[in-house]
């Protein structure tokens, strides 16, 4: 199992020169792709790499050992950036790097049940219930009314079928019961897409209310909304915040925030349109193709 750094050219590239980088923060390290190539390229650079997933935390420092006097790992939710940097004894850093959503291991673990190739309990949540208690995705699925599944399915998931399989899920559950692993809620899903849409799409049919249910129950959207209020003041004059994004309305947000910084006085976009991959990355790894990179330099 690999999980391939999305963008790393264009990320160091952002960080660039490296003999200047000095503190720098990965707040979704995961695997540690990207803080490998920083740490590897950056020579007076000091990171501190969060992520909220223990397994994958273990992952990283195992992959990291060799840097080890140059990292600082912490469990955590980045909504606590604040509180987690203090923990290591700074109250700002000069570089911010945000590779949001969730990491190939994480979706290649079938016990972790974020995925629709695989059977596993319905949870997706990627701190496991350590970091904050929030609800699984089983229990989203088997709780919540029809109109409240519609518009969850529609709002993260853009699923035209929103609709259908909500109500699909709700018959099933009153006629056998909770919805309980990954492979019933596919069966379900496959159940109320009209066969020939099946057939058209790109994709797999359930993979957008898959998606939609993983937001929704780590709180993605609130997650990074926290983060973007707290980046302003924790961020050294003439450092940089970078962004990948995957979802549109991630991507929103951040050009959103990066606009009203601007707009503030605060420093400027690092590019005037988000970055995209290349050709040749898109054909290497499926996981960049909806991938967006966004960076802002704040004025030194
Ligand atoms: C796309 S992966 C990062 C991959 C990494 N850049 C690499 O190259 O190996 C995203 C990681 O961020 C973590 N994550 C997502 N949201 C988070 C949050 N709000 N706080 C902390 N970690 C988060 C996930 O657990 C996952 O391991």
């Amino acid at each position: 199992m690999v999980h391939v750094p999305v963008m790393l050219n264009e990320v160091l590239h952002m960080l660039s020169p490296f003999e200047d980088v000095e503190l720098v923060v990965d707040g979704t390290l995961g695997a540690g792709g990207h803080s490998m190539a920083i740490l590897e390229n950056c020579p007076n650079a000091f990171l501190i790499g969060i992520d909220q997933d223990e397994s994958i935390l273990a992952i990283a420092k195992d992959r990291l050992s060799a840097f080890k006097d140059r990292v600082y790992f912490a469990l955590g939710n980045f909504r606590d950036i604040r509180s987690i940097l203090s923990d290591a004894g700074f109250d700002s850093a000069q570089v911010f790097l945000f590779d949001l959503g969730i990491s190939s291991l994480q979706v290649d673990s079938p016990e972790r049940g974020f995925s629709f190739n695989y059977n596993g309990p319905l949870d997706m949540r990627m701190d496991m219930g350590r970091v904050c208690s929030s609800l699984t995705a089983a229990d989203i699925v088997n709780t919540w009314s029809p109109a409240e599944l519609t518009m969850l399915f529609r709002r993260y998931g853009e699923d035209p079928f929103a609709f259908q399989v909500a109500r699909a899920i709700c018959r099933r559950r009153e006629k056998d019961g909770p919805i309980m692993t990954c492979e019933e809620l596919v069966e379900v899903i496959r159940s109320a897409v009209p066969a020939p849409a099946q057939r058209k799409m790109r994709g797999h049919p359930a993979r957008r209310i898959f998606q939609a249910l993983r937001i929704q129950v780590n709180d993605e959207m609130g997650a990074l909304e926290d983060l973007l209020d707290e980046l302003p003041q924790i961020t050294r004059r003439g450092g940089k915040v970078i962004f990948i994004t995957y979802h549109s309305l991630e991507d929103r947000m951040v050009k959103r925030n990066m606009r009203s910084w601007a707009e503030a006085g605060l420093g400027k976009p690092m590019t005037s349109r988000p970055l995209v991959p290349s050709e040749e990355e898109l054909e290497l790894n499926r996981r960049s193709r909806s991938a967006k990179v966004r960076g802002f330099l704040f004025t030194p």
